[in-house]
């Protein structure tokens, strides 16, 4: 008998509101053409002025639960992966958790920026082997349109709002090998020598305010494409399978030109990779949940599934899980 943590089911909310590349053409110096072509980007949803990132948590986290056909009062952990919470304190999760009738437990956020749900998810995978929760409401969600400053064409362009959610349950059914449902490793990077590619100009104990995102994205891109390759290459020999054997890859959605890359060192045929940055832009630690939710609830991905699961963003922080559905 081997503990494991399996995704017992999805859940994701996008705002109403869609922000395309043609409304962006009114805002700054643009054009549909730039972004589609350098980003793979169309449009992206936008929060409301009165929407929290909780907000967006919250739905999702309902959808997830409802997904799984349990009660709420059956979950003993919340964490949440952001970048943008409501408040510097409390945690996004504490509001998450009371909001949904969820009983006292653990709950906190995980700040790894657009890796933190990998973060997220490797951290209740490890409550979960050593018996501290048994069933944790893991979220991404982000509001990053809070934290971009529209006057920079070179960044306001490439975001997006959202959240998605996952029921990390513990699963005592498992062989110990590769036939087994859950999450079969994780691998979690920093480099914070280069923190300064891309953070916000701002933050509590230094201008007192959030401030706003600043990314030099060529170099990004180089280390995104090299760290991706790298972590992906190591989750896959760490478990001792090649590409082949992966069913779906759900990267981060930074950027179509990145996932492509990234898909092609791996000799990974793009209709074996979950794309959603077209509709959704980069919406952080949101962007993995929302697109594994998409793929489960169209049917593409199916139980007993291979997923590999990767991201790359600001710290910089990198990271991936493989998870068999
Ligand atoms: N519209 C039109 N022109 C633009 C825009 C825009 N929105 N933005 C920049 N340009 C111009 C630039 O000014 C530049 O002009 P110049 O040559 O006259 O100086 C030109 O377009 C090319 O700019 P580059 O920055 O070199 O363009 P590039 O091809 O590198 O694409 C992009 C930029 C899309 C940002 C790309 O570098 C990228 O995706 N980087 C990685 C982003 C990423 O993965 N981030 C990590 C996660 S985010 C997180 O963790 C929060």
């Amino acid at each position: 008998m081997t503990i494991r943590s399996i995704i017992r089911a999805t859940g994701a909310y996008l705002p109403k509101k869609i922000l395309t590349n043609k409304d962006l053409e009114g805002i700054v110096d643009t054009s549909d053409e730039w972004i589609t072509q350098r980003s793979g980007i169309k449009e992206r949803r936008i929060a409301a002025d009165d929407q929290a990132t909780s907000d967006l948590a919250i739905e999702a986290g309902r959808q997830a639960i409802e997904n799984a056909g349990i009660d709420p009062s059956e979950i003993d952990g919340v964490i949440v992966a952001t970048t943008t919470p409501d408040k510097t304190f409390p945690a996004v999760a504490v509001k998450v958790q009371a909001e949904l009738g969820i009983p006292v437990g653990l709950a906190f956020d995980v700040q790894a920026v657009c890796t933190g749900f990998v973060y997220a998810l490797s951290t209740a995978d490890a409550f979960i082997q050593t018996a501290k929760a048994r069933r944790i409401l893991v979220i991404g969600a982000e509001k990053m349109s809070s934290i971009l400053n529209w006057e920079d064409r070179t960044t306001c362009v490439l975001f997006g709002d959202g959240a998605g959610a996952v029921i990390l349950e513990v699963d005592e059914n498992g062989q110990g090998d590769l036939s087994d449902r859950g999450v079969l490793s994780t691998h979690l990077y920093a480099n914070g020598a280069q923190r300064d590619l891309l953070y916000t100009d701002g933050g509590p104990s230094t201008t007192g305010d959030s401030g706003h995102i600043i990314m030099h994205g060529r170099e990004i891109f180089k280390y995104a494409v090299r760290y991706m390759a790298d972590v992906v290459k190591e989750t896959l020999e760490a478990n001792d399978i090649t590409a082949a054997d992966i069913d779906w890859l759900v990267p981060h959605q930074a950027n179509k030109r990145i996932i492509e890359a990234t898909a092609k060192k791996l000799d990974l045929p793009m209709d074996k990779v979950v794309l959603t940055v077209e509709k959704h832009g980069n919406t952080s630690a949101a962007s993995i949940p929302l697109a594994l939710h998409e793929a489960v609830a169209d049917g593409r991905i199916k139980q007993g599934d291979l997923l590999l699961l990767e991201a790359m963003g600001g710290g910089l922080t990198w990271g991936a899980a493989l998870v068999r559905f």
